[in-house]
Parts: structure tokens; sequence; C-alpha cells
């Protein structure tokens, strides 16, 4: 089937009690991984492209390999989703070029900016049959070139979304009850020590926020950003093949799979799959110093991918058979 809008598979995702996951790609071997792992379990998948992975792969590239993936995988929907576009103008050359979603992330400006921007994107997706994600609240961390510390982030206000919604014409709404992106979301004197096996827990999501939200807005498709759980086998691979990331911490799966069971119907995962490529891959060079040939340690890297996508679909998004 050609790209398809996530209008469909959201309400199936809302209805069924499970998320569709949202995974971010910037190459050939990251989005086989994804596809090939969603096409054995027959899961629908949103395929999302930031402005800076245009910026590194140009705006041709990214839309032909998600082209090329929906050939290679016809019986799965699939979406072609801008991830933090950051203007008019951005989502319009995205909409130009295919992508079947946008997400117009004006959630650092104020409420009627926000609400202003916004639904200009909306009037021009709509006229042009995309669909379109905003953002109310502001989740710390690092995305592309944009930190958010701490202090500056801060939860959604349940008591804006229905305004919100009801003047821009979204389609989905992201919302901020405490989780961050990249892989190091949180501090150390956020978290408590696990007594038993000394890891960092960070604290829990502020799933009343959430809530609060759904009440106000029934049936309404929730967003989740910066949900990666950094795996800490492969903060672990990492740190043990010349890597230093002490203290990377993501969100506990646990948390994840409550959420995607609720209005939760997208959850964004990117800095999982960063970890796991790189994992593999500076194990791969530590094994095998003297290989030099891209396609041997890409391969394993692929493979791991797959396997942690996998693993997403069955035991954290509840999607897989639901394609
Ligand atoms: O939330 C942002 C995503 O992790 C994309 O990151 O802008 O570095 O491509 P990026
Ligand atoms: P992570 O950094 O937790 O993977 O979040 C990704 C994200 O929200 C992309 O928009
Ligand atoms: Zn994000």
């Amino acid at each position: 089937m050609p790209l398809v809008t996530s209008t469909e598979m959201f309400k199936k995702a809302y209805n069924g009690g499970y998320a569709v996951g949202a995974f971010n790609v910037n190459n050939m071997e990251i989005i086989q991984g994804i596809t090939e792992a969603c096409r054995e379990e027959k899961a629908p998948v949103i395929l999302q492209v930031s402005k800076g992975a245009r910026a590194y792969a140009n705006r041709t590239y990214l839309v032909k390999l998600v082209e090329a993936a929906v050939i290679e995988c016809p019986e799965i929907p699939i979406v072609l989703h801008l991830d933090h576009g950051d203007s008019f103008e951005t989502c319009k050359s995205c909409i130009d070029d295919g992508f079947t979603s946008v997400m117009i992330d004006l959630s650092s400006k104020s409420f009627a900016e926000n609400i202003e921007g916004t639904k200009e994107v909306v009037k021009y997706a709509h006229d042009h049959g995309v669909v379109v994600e905003a953002e109310l609240g502001a989740l710390a961390g690092v995305e592309d070139d944009v930190k958010v510390s701490a202090e500056e982030s801060h939860y959604t206000r349940p008591e804006e979304v229905e305004e919100f919604v009801s003047k821009t014409g979204c389609d989905s709404l992201a919302i901020a009850i405490g989780t961050s992106h990249g892989a190091y979301k949180f501090t150390a004197a956020q978290c408590t020590r696990d007594p038993a096996t000394g890891e960092l827990l960070p604290p829990p999501l502020r799933f009343d926020i959430l809530e609060e939200v759904v009440k106000r807005l029934p049936g309404f498709p929730i967003v989740l950003h910066g949900s990666s759980s950094v795996p800490q086998n492969y903060v672990k691979m990492i740190n043990s093949n010349g890597g230093k990331m002490p203290d990377a911490v993501g969100i506990p799966e646990s948390q994840l799979r409550k959420a995607a069971e609720s209005a939760v119907c997208k959850i964004n995962i990117d800095s999982d799959l960063r970890l796991a490529l790189t994992g593999t891959v500076r194990q791969y060079f530590n094994e095998h110093p003297d290989h030099f040939d891209p396609r041997q340690y890409l391969k394993p890297a692929r493979a791991n991918i797959k396997e942690l996508v996998r693993h997403k679909l069955v035991d954290v998004l509840g999607c897989n058979g639901k394609a």
C-alpha cells in the first residue's frame, strides 16, 4: 500500500489500547532495521525525519529510502512524518515532498503564537491531505541543536488543551509529562538508586496530567516524545568498548507500556536506535580491528536495530499484529 496518514492508525490504536512506534530515521540501515521488524511483526509504523536528518541526508534521499521501504513492505501501513518542524516553511517543504504527516513544534513560543503558527500549518496540510501533530508543554533534553534545561522545561497545562486543539484544528497533540529527549534524560540528583542493583531510577511520569488531558480531550490521540528507555545493555556495550556514557538513564519500559494502553497513540523513539547502532559498531571494531568494510560493521548494527524494534513493538507498544 502507498504511504498513509496516521488518522486510521490512531483511531485503531486509541480503541485497541496500544501505541504506534515513531522511529527516527537517518540512513538506509536504520530504515531497513525498523521496517523489517515491523513487517515480520505485522505492525503499523511511523518513520520520522527531523530537520537535522533532512539537512544531513538532503531533502531527497530519506524520502526515496522510505519509498523503497514502502515497496519492500507492501503489507504494513507506513507514515512518513516530519519530526519537530520549527516553521511553516519547513512543514510546507515536507508536505510538498510527499510527507503524509508533519509536526509543527512551537512549544517554546507563547500560547497565542503557538496557536497562530500551528493554525497556519494545519490549513496548508489539510488542504493537501496531510495530518498535523502539535505540542503543548516543553520537554527537557537535547534535540538537534536545541537544548532545554530542566529549569526551562515545564509540564503541559491541562487547562490549555481544549482551546489549543479547537483553535488550531491539529490532529494529534504531544504533551510533556516528564519524558525527555536524548540519552541523558535525568541528572543523578533527580534519580533515586535501586538498592538491589545500584541502577539509577528516574522520577515517575506524571500520569495524573495525562489523565486530566484525556478527560478534556476524549478520543483525541496523544503523543509522547523523548520516550527512549536507554537500554543498559547498549550503554554497557558502548562503555566497555571505548565509549564514555556514564549515567545515561531512560524512561522505564513499564511506564511506557502503561502509557501505550491509554490515549497515547504515538511514542517517539530515537536515542535507543542510536545506542544500538553505536554500541554494535564499537564492539565490532574492538573485535575486528583490521576490518574496514562498512557492510561488515553496519550489518550487525542493522540486525540489532531490528531486534530492538521488535522488542519495542511486542513488549512496549503492543502494536504487533495490528497492521
Ligand atoms: O527529538 C528529536 C529527535 O531525537 C531527532 O534528533 O534532531 O538530532 O535528528 P535530531
Ligand atoms: P528520545 O531521545 O527519547 O529517543 O526521543 C526521540 C523523540 O522524541 C523524537 O522526536
Ligand atoms: Zn521529540
